[in-house]
């Protein structure tokens, strides 16, 4: 089997990937491998928007550090903290060179205690990703190889060269000096989640087999507000919404959330999702901006407002909507260093992939695309000192024997995916216990027996392998913490 060259190999097409891949493409040859099409990521669906000071609105760095910090319980690595959230004015300014335009307006979140989300209306992640394409697409060192599946990172003594990939039923590989792993989220591991069908932790999965640290794996953050239809992945209404105003009311038509938290509405992401699990126990939660007039919602709100619409009938400035915490984020990850370096050698990790040590326990809204942005640069920045004599690329092959092959016959795991993401729900969703998670894993390590063999793969193998590997290891990092913190609630 011949293999492809490259300087640099991206694995992930979200913030992280696009920035770093722009970030190299000057000095080396950059080729992103994107498991659907270049748009698909879970940036292109990000809402809130990116969060960094603006000093004249009285705003200060010292803030967003607090608010970080109290909504992450104090778990977070304060230098990382310091660093980022520093960072988020330079990089802003750099988004804006790529052609990245917000709104004037700057908006609000839960957990935050000033206005410091730099937004485009309700479709953030999409102007980033657009933006960012534009500009990838005109670079002449960096190659987009699409519908492509990572399988695994080719590693020799510890060292990564380099992945496996499948495309058009065909297995390849690709040689690199450096590879990062930019592959976003886990939401596919739960029943209920805003991420996209791709988000099924490749990168945590293929980093773990190679020896790759993970750490907080058990943090996982659910989003209050997911619309609740039959719709899988839910549509978000965005944390904005309560930013500009609107309510949480319960079954019985009554505000709640003071009872829970002094903040009231724009309590940090964990306490409101475990607010609202509670009172859902007595019926359906609902998020109410009917305050606010048609003209100022389609205005500030138009895809939330239309998609409502579309998908319930109701319109936000008349009806209240019912909604549901859905998973939305992993707070922890590949365990990297200050410029994304993972212990592998040859090896970077960046995005909601990696852990930074920025989140802590629970993240705080819209300091992801921030994360990944900045770490993008860093790891850039680092990989720009560590390649000495950039090679051409795709000028030199190799001959590697590919220890994987293509089933003839089909295996139907939709049962087994649908049954991983049950036993997440129910046993290491919002609210855990000893004896739920203890049934999980044992459900999950008899599940593991019954995949096809090791060396056996195809698209549908590949993930259903790699949720299951990774939701072992959230049960796993969920039995070893016996109290609660952040969004890993025990009872
Ligand atoms: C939202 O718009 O509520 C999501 C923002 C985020 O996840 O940070």
């Amino acid at each position: 089997m011949q293999s492809e060259q490259t300087d640099i190999l991206i694995i992930g097409s979200g913030i992280s990937g696009l920035v770093c891949a722009l970030s190299l493409a000057d000095t080396s040859t950059v080729t992103i491998l994107t498991k659907k099409s270049i748009h698909d990521s879970t940036t292109i669906m990000a809402q809130g928007g990116v969060a960094g000071v603006v000093t004249e609105t009285g705003d200060t760095f010292l803030s967003h550090i607090d608010d970080t910090i109290r909504a992450g319980e104090k778990h977070n690595t304060n230098a990382t903290v310091r660093e980022v959230i520093r960072s988020a004015p330079a990089i802003i300014k750099q988004l804006n060179i790529w052609g990245v335009t917000f709104d004037p307006d700057l908006t609000l979140e839960g957990g935050h205690s000033h206005r410091r989300v730099h937004h485009s209306k309700d479709t953030t992640g999409e102007t980033i990703q657009n933006a960012l394409i534009k500009a990838i697409k005109s670079h002449k060192n960096i190659r987009i190889i699409t519908t492509a599946h990572a399988i695994d990172l080719i590693t020799k003594q510890k060292k990564c060269l380099g992945a496996y990939y499948l495309k058009d039923k065909t297995i390849h590989a690709i040689r690199s000096t450096v590879t990062v792993l930019a592959t976003g989220g886990i939401g596919q591991l739960y029943r209920h989640t805003t991420n996209p069908s791709i988000s099924t932790g490749d990168g945590i999965a293929m980093a773990h087999r190679a020896g790759a640290m993970t750490k907080d794996m058990e943090f996982i953050q659910f989003h209050p507000t997911a619309l609740l239809d039959r719709h899988n992945p839910h549509f978000l209404l965005s944390e904005s919404l309560r930013g500009e105003g609107a309510i949480l009311l319960n079954s019985k038509g009554k505000k709640f959330m003071q009872d829970y938290d002094a903040r009231g509405d724009l309590a940090p992401r964990d306490k409101v999702s475990q607010a609202i699990f509670l009172e859902q126990k007595n019926g359906p939660v609902f998020l109410d901006i009917t305050d606010q007039k048609a003209s100022w919602l389609k205005k500030r709100f138009p895809r939330i407002y239309q998609t409502v619409f579309t998908r319930t009938k109701k319109s936000l400035s008349k009806d209240i909507i019912p909604i549901t915490p859905a998973a939305h984020y992993l707070c922890g990850g590949i365990v990297t260093d200050r410029t994304g370096k993972t212990n592998v050698k040859g090896l970077y990790a960046i995005g909601e992939t990696a852990w930074t040590g920025l989140h802590g326990a629970n993240r705080l809204a819209s300091n992801s695309l921030l994360e990944g942005a900045v770490f993008a640069r860093k790891a850039a920045d680092a990989i720009q000192r560590q390649i000495s004599k950039p090679t051409t690329r795709q000028t030199q092959t190799f001959t590697t024997t590919s220890p994987f092959s293509i089933p003839s016959q089909p295996y139907r795991l939709k049962k087994i995916r649908a049954k991983i993401q049950d036993l997440m729900w129910t046993h290491a969703g919002i609210q855990r216990s000893e004896s739920g998670l203890k049934k999980a894993m044992f459900e999950l390590k008899r599940l593991k027996n019954i995949l096809p063999p090791e060396h056996c793969i195809n698209a549908e193998i590949i993930e259903t392998k790699n949720i299951l590997e990774v939701a072992i290891l959230i049960v796993q990092a969920a039995q070893q913490r016996k109290k609660s913190l952040g969004c890993h609630w025990m009872v």
